[in-house]
């Protein structure tokens, strides 16, 4: 959204192409007029985030600092959204910034999943389409009595189109299961060495295929910044 503003057709062309060839878009320059919820809508159905609204605030809330929690200041760990929950995980993610933090940190950070899968051959990966996991939650959302655990192979075909799930911490890795090992250990490797890290200017816009890319945020230590999010189904 650089220099002249973009009309309404050609940001929605350029979005799409971005968002299919590199699984996510950054929007930058975003000018006071444009309305977020509107242009996210033409993506598909939102879908009620784990607390239960629509539209859900990222803030750091007191007293969470100490779990692994998106309502807190601490880094987060590699992960696809949603994998605790029985049925499909959203297909896309967005954030915008309202208050951006201040000083170091709070970079929302992402990886194509598509790196991580492409260390697999075509037997491993037939695995973790044959193999049901037990995906746990986090600490954070337990605290709050939202305790959900559910049942998914990692990859799924859905209508022609893969869906990856990956959680560093709370993918329970049966006994044995050296695949299932390797898949979190090279996906933290690779994340490690080749994630993009989004810096927030007010009302920049992140949006991703949560199908396709792993996602995670560094710490920071500004109390008021403050995030939008959106889940959007499929
Ligand atoms: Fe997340």
């Amino acid at each position: 959204m650089n220099g002249d503003a973009l009309s309404d057709d050609v940001l929605k062309y350029a979005f799409h192409q971005l968002l299919g060839n590199n699984g996510y878009v950054h929007l930058v320059n975003v000018p006071e007029s444009f309305d977020h919820v509107a242009f996210l809508r033409h993506l598909g159905e939102f879908q009620p985030t784990p607390t239960g609204t629509l539209v859900g605030d990222v803030k750091p809330e007191r007293g969470m600092d100490d779990v692994n929690h998106g309502q807190n200041r601490g880094a987060l760990q590699p992960h696809t959204e949603g994998y605790e929950f029985h049925g499909r995980p959203p297909r896309y993610l967005a954030l915008w910034c309202v208050k951006p933090a201040e000083g170091l940190g709070g970079e929302t950070t992402m990886l194509d999943g598509n790196r991580v899968l492409a260390e697999f051959d075509d037997s491993e990966l037939g695995h973790f389409r044959d193999t049901v996991y037990r995906w746990g939650s986090t600490e954070g959302l337990a605290r709050k009595g939202v305790v959900p655990t559910a049942e998914h192979p990692v990859l799924e075909e859905q209508e022609g189109e893969r869906i990856f799930r990956f959680s560093t911490s709370y993918l329970a890795i049966p006994e044995g299961d050296e695949l299932a090992t390797r898949l979190i250990e090279r996906g933290n490797a690779l994340y490690e060495e080749q994630h993009v890290a989004i810096r927030y200017q007010k009302r920049d816009m992140v949006v991703w295929d949560n199908w396709r890319m792993l996602h995670s945020r560094n710490a920071f230590e500004d109390p008021t910044r403050h995030l939008k999010r959106v889940q959007i189904a499929s």
